[in-house]
């Protein structure tokens, strides 16, 4: 917005740093090569500050806009989210539309840049599975430029876009029941460093379990670690110090490295300690024992996501939706009773 009050335009934009329109056109599409870092800089400024957003009816590109959507993910080096994306382009080449994969990473200051692309990109459609956007970014490329997009797994934005989630809170209870039932108390459970959303509601599901089975919830076997195999890894020379008798790790990939850690200890699986997942990824299928864990829909996930995005791409008035899907427990043979 400018003085005027009116939306800021791309000639408020040149004139506040003092170059062409083209000059700025050119730079925010990615095409600015040719000028300095500096101005480049001084560009990217002005647009913050003018809260400067292309708008695609004013620039009469609408219909110029490919077949492809975007699907913002925190990680594809984690099995879930490069199944994940598989699932989307299962979904979405058969209708004719090509998704193009953002992949975080460590650059959680750049996801508001990934998304803005969409505002002067060419997507049709946003799939954002990544926490961390701000709803001001996000809410512009929405409502201002209309565009349809679906919230899913960690983006933790809701309320006002279509989502599609797994019920976490039920996930989490039913994977920490199976341990419960099976007679095991002193349960250490493994969680990334700092909770997304989607993982807050699946570790209060464990925490349900034990206030179900009446067991105390055992904080004192918490344990923070790094989001993949070297975490799993990590965690067990902590846990193997304690009374617990069975693991819980917050996703499949951790548990593999729980796998290596208790066998780098001499430890069995179930026999010292029962461990469970999240995700039923393929990679659990070469695992020994085989792991109990949640399958998680991924392909529903997928499917739902592109039929929401087509919904809204072929009625820009159609509802908001609201998808909750549910997961199942496959028990296998990582756990077992325990024996007194
Ligand atoms: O493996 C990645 C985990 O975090 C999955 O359980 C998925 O739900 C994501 O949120």
């Amino acid at each position: 917005m400018n003085d005027t009050g009116k939306s800021t335009t791309i000639r408020d934009v040149a004139q506040y740093v003092g170059i062409s329109v083209t000059a700025v056109s050119q730079i925010l599409n990615g095409k600015g090569d040719r000028f300095s870092d500096e101005t480049i800089r001084k560009v990217r400024e002005a647009q913050r500050i003018l809260n400067y957003h292309p708008n695609f009816y004013a620039r009469g590109l609408v219909g110029q806009r490919s077949n492809s959507i975007g699907i913002v993910i925190p990680n594809i080096m984690n099995p879930f989210f490069a199944s994940l994306v598989l699932s989307v382009e299962n979904a979405a080449i058969p209708k004719g539309i090509f998704p193009q994969v953002f992949s975080v990473n460590g650059f959680h200051e750049n996801i508001d840049y990934f998304i803005e692309q969409f505002i002067s990109g060419t997507q049709k459609g946003l799939i954002l599975a990544a926490p961390g956007a701000s709803r001001e970014i996000v809410d512009k490329l929405a409502l201002s430029n209309n565009l349809p997009m679906v919230m899913t797994d960690q983006a933790d934005l809701n309320g006002k876009y279509d989502m599609v989630l797994i019920n976490e809170l039920k996930a989490g209870e039913m994977i920490a029941s199976h341990l419960l039932e099976l007679g095991h108390s002193r349960i250490a459970i493994v969680l990334p460093f700092g909770l997304t959303l989607n993982l807050k509601h699946r570790f209060d599901g464990y925490k349900a379990a034990f206030k179900k089975y009446h067991v105390p919830v055992p904080l004192d076997l918490v344990f923070q670690a790094n989001f993949d195999p070297s975490g799993g890894v990590d965690a067990v020379s902590k846990i193997i110090t304690t009374d617990a008798t069975a693991i819980i790790a917050i996703n499949d990939d951790v548990a593999i490295g729980i796998y290596r850690g208790l066998a780098s200890h001499h430890k069995n699986i179930p026999d010292d300690y029962s461990v469970v997942g999240f995700d039923d990824i393929n990679l659990t299928n070469y695992l020994v024992p085989r792991l109990t864990t949640i399958e998680q829909p991924i392909a529903d996930i997928g499917e739902q996501s592109v039929q929401l995005l087509v919904n809204k791409m072929n009625d820009p008035n159609v509802q908001r939706k609201s998808v909750i899907l549910d997961v199942k427990l496959r028990i296998r043979e990582s756990t077992k009773k325990l024996e007194m």
